[in-house]
């Protein structure tokens, strides 16, 4: 019954999981995981021993605080510190940390798509760090960037931190660091975690952890099309598959059905059929050595100033300027 020919919906969730389990192959945006349970299941990957980026990142910022604070104050004027993703601050905190205990002249702007990780940061970071200036705001990368243009009173320093750019295809993150250089004015910096190639067994355990957390991640996309499309996915009828390919560095996810199914999503007025093994691709996790960084931050007019890496060399943060 896949007929459905007027496609305008209310919201672009609905859109989106319209047009990825109507393609072939069927497809679901990873940045749709992240509701309440999403956000704290990837809480508890971040805290999985497989889940090695996490700690890689924070050894790195918390080897290199002062000499990455230097780079980032600005003594005349002060700088603004603005972090694309936020969530709960546990690596940013050992930069702001150091901020504080400096009392250098600084306003932390955390941004994420999530309400609640927003006020739940807040709210954590003014009762560690009183003296700490701090200006929240909720919204999606992109349209936020399109503000942080206006931001040219001082020096700013933009920051992404655990590898997120890695959920774009090249393409995109192109698109995404030319947007991020565009709004860097001449002297404002970009910060950047980019999760390094490695072991390829050492990323497969990273995405395939045995106690099913990354599984349940995952299927949460399937739950919230049930619960707030009225759909009807034997989630336990779908498995968790992993694959990394080390000559392009592109690790994927799928859920894979193992069973034929007939699924009906009531608010989409949509019946959807699955072949037995037939695939749902959810999310990528770009792997990347210097070469590619190098040739991503050229082809986005961005020049790479200096990085830092942890002692395995798993993970590097990279800091860019504008100007190739
Ligand atoms: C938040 C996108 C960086 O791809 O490593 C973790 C999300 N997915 N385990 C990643 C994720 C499965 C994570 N990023």
């Amino acid at each position: 019954m896949e007929t459905k020919t007027d496609t305008s919906f209310d919201t672009m969730f609905q859109q989106d999981v319209f047009d990825g389990l109507t393609a072939h192959p069927k497809f679901l945006y990873s940045k749709y995981i992240y509701d309440k349970k999403g956000d704290a299941l990837f809480q508890e990957i971040m805290a999985m021993p497989e889940y090695y980026l996490t700690e890689c990142e924070y050894e790195i910022l918390k080897t290199h605080s002062e000499e990455i604070v230097d780079l980032f104050q600005d003594k005349e004027t002060g700088f603004d510190l603005i972090e694309l993703g936020a969530g709960d601050g546990k690596k940013t905190k050992v930069l702001l940390r150091e901020l504080v205990t400096q009392e250098i002249d600084v306003t932390y702007k955390p941004i994420d798509i999530s309400q609640n990780a927003i006020e739940s940061l807040t709210t954590a970071l003014t009762a560690e760090f009183p003296s700490l200036e701090v200006a929240p705001e909720r919204g999606e990368y992109f349209k936020v960037l399109e503000r942080l243009k206006s931001f040219t009173d001082r020096k700013k320093v933009i920051m992404v931190l655990g590898s997120n750019i890695g959920n774009l295809l090249h393409p995109k993150a192109i698109d995404f660091l030319t947007q991020l250089q565009e709004s860097l004015a001449e002297g404002d910096l970009l910060f950047m975690g980019f999760d390094q190639k490695k072991n390829p067994q050492t990323i497969l355990d990273a995405y395939n952890d045995p106690t099913g957390i990354t599984e349940a991640f995952n299927k949460n996309l399937l739950h919230r099309i049930n619960t707030e499309l009225g759909a009807d996915f034997e989630v336990e009828k779908f498995t968790h598959w992993e694959v990394y390919d080390p000559e392009n560095g592109t690790a994927k996810s799928f859920l894979v059905a193992t069973e034929a199914m007939k699924v009906d999503i009531d608010a989409l007025d949509l019946s959807v059929t699955f072949d037995p093994w037939e695939t749902i691709h959810t999310e990528i996790s770009q792997k990347y050595d210097d070469k590619v960084v190098s040739w991503l931050a050229e082809e986005s007019g961005l020049r790479i100033r200096t990085s830092y890496t942890d002692a395995k060399m798993y993970y590097k943060n990279y800091v860019f300027q504008k100007g190739n």
